[in-house]
């Protein structure tokens, strides 16, 4: 069963809303929780959001000899699934996923955020080749202003991908809004909604620093 709403004034968001996320996405807000249970937190989340987020995979037809008989059962079908972590606090999504999609490939991009201008600046790209022949999931905790998602996108399109998602952990309207604007085809599947941005384009109520929580940095 779907555990996904959508959001009429923001088409191109999905927020899951399953028990477990919502339990887990309290804990993962909390000041107090520590950077080993923060990574945790995050690597579980990430694998419940990407059972959502691969509803619609395509399948193809295929026997298997059980112990009694021989049958037809299903295999996912077309090239790999690449994801792609944006540095640094992707990463932590990345660990989660490759449980559930063992063979799917991993791209990098690198790019951080400008204190004053708030502007991504990116450092590093790097995805499988023949990424016209591929389906990508994105992976970033948090939409923001939306700068970084979008600047990862156009990156991806730059290398022929046409095929791409995000899926994050706190999003905001303001970053739904942005990537939209910028690309209407990519859809955001996000754990969570929040309200606004404040003044240094943080999430309210949001979860403060990804990247500082997830690797003990400040
Ligand atoms: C954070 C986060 C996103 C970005 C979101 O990264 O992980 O990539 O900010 O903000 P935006 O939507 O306003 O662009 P940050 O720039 O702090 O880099 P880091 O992961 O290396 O700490
Ligand atoms: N990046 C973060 O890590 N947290 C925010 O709230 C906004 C951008």
């Amino acid at each position: 069963m779907s555990v996904a709403v959508t959001h009429p004034d923001l088409p191109t968001l999905t927020v899951v809303d399953h028990p477990l996320v919502r339990h887990k996405m309290t804990l993962l807000r909390d000041r107090e929780t520590s950077t080993k249970t923060f990574k945790e937190l995050v690597d579980e989340i990430a694998m419940l959001m990407a059972y959502e987020a691969t509803t619609d995979l395509a399948l193809e037809e295929v026997p298997v000899d059980t112990p009694l008989e021989s049958t037809h059962g299903w295999a996912v079908s077309g090239k790999k699934l690449v994801l792609v972590p944006i540095l640094r606090a992707g990463l932590g999504m990345v660990e989660g996923i490759l449980r559930l999609i063992p063979s799917a490939r991993v791209g990098h991009i690198g790019l951080y955020r400008d204190h004053d201008t708030l502007e991504p600046v990116d450092y590093y790209f790097k995805v499988p080749g023949d990424a016209e022949a591929r389906d990508f999931l994105l992976l970033d905790p948090m939409l923001a202003t939306g700068g970084s998602a979008a600047a990862a996108v156009t990156s991806l399109k730059r290398a022929g991908a046409h095929r791409i998602r995000l899926l994050c952990l706190v999003a905001a309207p303001e970053g739904v809004r942005r990537l939209a604007d910028a690309h209407p085809d990519v859809s955001v599947l996000s754990a969570a909604l929040d309200r606004e941005l404040n003044e240094s384009g943080y999430i309210l109520p949001g979860l403060g620093d990804a990247g500082d929580r997830l690797f003990g940095t400040r």
